[in-house]
């Protein structure tokens, strides 16, 4: 099938590099020349794990192409994804602007469509409150004559897991009001529901317990919409409940990895996101809950719990940054080392990502910053330039008063705690994910400070 993929951030490049992989024919539609002309020259701008080999692999095969040109993507495709942001802004209004650019463009292009491709599927996979592809519909509908269908599609795939999270999705959910629409993606995601691809490299491996067919929830536009935002802003709640129990953990002397494990045994409850810290960030959970917030708020209803979410969200990594304060007072002059800078493990990305927050807070109050992380320099040095960073992880105990470490890199688990002991002036470690190991770091005569235990 030809499809078209509108914006090649996260979301567009890992739909349209697993689509091409499974033989589909992808013309990716990019308009900023930076991202354009690395992806011309088959280059990913983004790093994601298997991204880059399979993005090479299929341009080669001929089945992956990019284009500034939006009626270019748009003259012969069967399905049109809008796959552009959607960021929120200071009163947690989401901005719809890059989508609705995105669909003037689609109108523009459909009138110059190969009347022989059949009637177009614009699908949207941006994350978008219940009503938006029905505002899109109209809008679409204003500008063109001819027949198209639309559909909802979102994502769900995890940063750093991106290739993983598409070719083996817990489900497939399409909203739409035609059923004509749910055959044509029916079609277009048989490989995946059926799962009939060889999962070799540089494919990542299938999981051992996957099941299929992937399930597929046919629902209309409105509700597949809030799929999206009642998934994100569940996961988000249940990292901000582990959060509150790890701080009551802390008042009444009680261990979090403990209680975590107890608790995620049930299976009612389940074992994945319960792990406690500095709290959420990245691209998604942040922006999604503020904007279902107000989104609700917007309709007249008060969303109490999804509040609360974002409130200690929002508190909890200046509980910690207390803890650093109460320890090391005062830290003018102190040295710290910075372990981690992306949101998570697995990605460059540093959006919202707890450390940069830390790091200005910490240089405020005059402390000495030294950091690493695997991938994430580059763009921090671009958003936060007064600290010195390391590719090599021991530069940053050299000297160093205490570590902190915000992001849970498997790197950083496996060092060497006796050469860092060597290295440091001081001997505290805060450990913001609760993920070293504690005795072997107290066996060090190094002091471990976590969260909620
Ligand atoms: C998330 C959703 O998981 C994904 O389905 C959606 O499409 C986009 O948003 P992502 O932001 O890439 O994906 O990362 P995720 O692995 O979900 O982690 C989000 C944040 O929560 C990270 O900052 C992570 O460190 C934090 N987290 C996660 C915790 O603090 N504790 C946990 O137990 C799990």
């Amino acid at each position: 099938m030809k499809v078209a993929v509108i914006g090649c951030g996260y979301v567009g490049l890992a739909t349209s590099v697993v689509l091409a992989d499974l033989g589909h024919e992808i013309i990716g539609v990019e308009i900023d020349p930076d991202k354009l002309s690395k992806l011309e020259n088959g280059r990913c701008p983004i790093y994601e794990a298997s991204m880059q080999e399979m993005l090479s692999g299929n341009i080669s095969a001929g089945r992956l192409s990019f284009t500034g040109e939006c009626n270019e993507g748009c003259r012969d495709s069967g399905v049109i994804f809008l796959t552009v942001g959607t960021p929120t802004n200071e009163t947690w209004q989401i901005d719809l602007s890059q989508l609705e650019g995105a669909i003037d463009s689609v109108a523009e292009s459909l009138k110059s469509r190969n009347p022989d491709a059949g009637v177009p599927v614009v699908v949207i996979k941006s994350t978008v409150p219940s009503g938006t592809m029905d505002y899109l519909h109209e809008r679409l509908s204003a500008r063109v004559t001819g027949p198209f269908l639309m559909a909802s599609n979102p994502e769900f795939l995890r940063e750093g897991q991106a290739i993983y999270d598409t070719l083996y999705p817990d489900r497939i959910v399409i909203g739409a009001d035609d059923e004509t629409v749910f055959k044509v993606m029916d079609e277009l995601y048989a490989g995946l529901i059926q799962q009939d691809f060889d999962p070799e490299p540089p494919r990542p491996a299938r999981p051992d317990n996957f099941h299929h067919p992937v399930p597929v929830v046919r629902t209309k536009p409105r509700s597949a919409e809030m799929i999206k935002y009642a998934s994100n802003a569940f996961l988000a709640t249940k990292i901000s409940f582990i959060n509150e129990i790890a701080n009551v953990c802390e008042e009444v002397g009680a261990d979090i990895g403990d209680v975590a494990r107890g608790i995620g045994l049930d299976t009612r409850i389940g074992s994945q996101f319960l792990r406690a810290g500095i709290g959420f960030g990245g691209s998604c959970f942040p922006k999604d809950t503020k904007a279902l917030h107000q989104h609700a708020g917007s309709r007249g209803y008060t969303f109490t719990l999804l509040n609360a979410v974002i409130e200690v969200n929002r508190i909890q990594r200046y509980r910690f940054l207390a803890k650093i304060r109460r320890k090391l007072d005062p830290l003018s002059g102190k040295t710290l080392g910075i372990l981690g800078l992306a949101f998570k493990p697995g990605t460059d990305d540093i959006r919202e990502a707890p450390a940069i927050d830390l790091m200005r807070e910490l240089k405020r109050d005059g402390a000495r910053l030294r950091a690493t992380d695997p991938k994430a320099i580059a763009n921090a040095r671009d958003l936060f330039s007064s600290c010195e960073y390391f590719d090599d992880p021991y530069e940053v105990a050299r000297d160093a008063d205490a570590i902190i470490l915000v992001t849970e890199w498997p790197e950083f688990m496996d060092l060497d705690w006796n050469k860092i002991a060597g290295l440091m002036k001081g001997n505290i470690i805060f450990d913001g994910r609760n993920s070293l190991d504690r005795d072997k770091i107290e066996a060090l005569s190094l002091r471990l400070i976590g969260v909620g235990r």
